[in-house]
């Protein structure tokens, strides 16, 4: 057993929000899903207060080692996200967690107290990778902006808040010591890399439709590994790693940086049961060396 702020978890793995739609994989796989879930928690795609239709046409741009994706948050919107989806997320086998994302404080606000007002929701995640309308900052790539987040929600709710720390700042371990100042209970990093592709046929033009997109991957590990290192020499609060793992050992190579847990995103599209594997690889890793566990708190 391990856990997440205090929640506890069968294993160390979960996955990274927005890569594994639960409710889908319901429809197609039954039951079984209940019987055979592969993560130890389920951390929901970001929810926003109105819906969204997500970014235009082309969404993915495949890499040698990982995707860009400008999906562009697609959801239905808080009020549906309350009465159609969470009821159905809650017959998971597994602590539910909410990712949430507003383009100004008071929109954040809103969303966690409703979120939190759940007896199914088990923690709330906050995805800072969005301009505040007002100040015109990335919420989660200015420690000024990431504390005064963290003020006006931190009233909110007793439950754990995790913040989900952007690569795409000048330094994430600053927000991070911020972000625990201001009442964090845990970070997750890292979110997609900025990134961009040029149409074969249009040169000059972006592929994605969004312009530019997210990078996820193998291409990002070992960016997730220097910035999970370095969150960790400034803060001592979970941290739940991510950024391409697909075995492990990347998923040991994130816990030895500093990591409590991981979380799987990409390599999910290629093997859904991906959770499952790396969670009893490193079940029997740590029976071979005892080593495991002292790391994700266990000894
Ligand atoms: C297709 C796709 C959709 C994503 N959607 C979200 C999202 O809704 N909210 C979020 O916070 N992160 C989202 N992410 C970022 C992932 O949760 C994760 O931080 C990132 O992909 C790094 O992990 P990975 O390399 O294992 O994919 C998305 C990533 C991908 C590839």
């Amino acid at each position: 057993m391990t856990d997440l702020c205090g929640i506890p978890l069968a294993h160390p793995v979960l996955n990274a929000s927005g890569t594994f739609d639960a409710i889908a994989a319901r429809r197609v796989f039954g039951d079984a899903l209940l019987e055979r879930f592969p993560f130890a928690a389920f951390v929901t795609k970001t929810v926003t207060l109105e819906p969204r239709q997500g970014n235009p046409p082309p969404r993915l741009w495949e890499l040698p080692a990982g995707l860009i994706n400008s999906i562009g948050l697609p959801n239905n919107g808080l009020a549906r996200f309350l009465t159609e989806d969470l009821p159905e997320l809650a017959e998971l086998p597994v602590p539910l967690v909410v990712n949430v994302m507003g383009s100004s404080r008071e929109a954040v606000a809103r969303l966690v107290a409703a979120v939190a007002a759940r007896d199914e929701v088990a923690a709330v995640e906050l995805n800072v990778s969005c301009p505040n309308v007002k100040t015109g900052l990335l919420m989660g790539a200015d420690p000024g902006e990431t504390a005064g987040l963290l003020t006006a929600v931190r009233p909110l709710t007793a439950k754990p808040l995790i913040v989900k720390l952007t690569p795409n700042c000048t330094s994430p371990a600053a927000v991070a010591a911020a972000a625990e100042q201001a009442g964090a209970d845990g970070l997750s990093l890292l979110n997609t890399v900025r990134g961009m592709a040029l149409d074969p046929q249009r040169p000059g033009r972006p592929w994605l439709g969004g312009g530019t997109g997210g990078v996820s991957g193998p291409a990002v590990r070992a960016v997730a590994l220097a910035q999970v290192a370095e969150v960790r020499g400034r803060v001592g609060l979970p941290i739940v790693g991510m950024g391409g793992v697909q075995t492990a050992r990347h998923a040991r190579d994130l816990m030895e940086a500093g990591a409590d847990l991981v979380a799987v995103g990409t390599e999910s599209f290629r093997d859904p049961l991906v959770g499952e594997r790396i969670a009893a690889e490193l079940v029997q890793t740590s029976a071979n060396s005892g080593e495991l566990w002292a790391l994700s708190g266990e000894a």
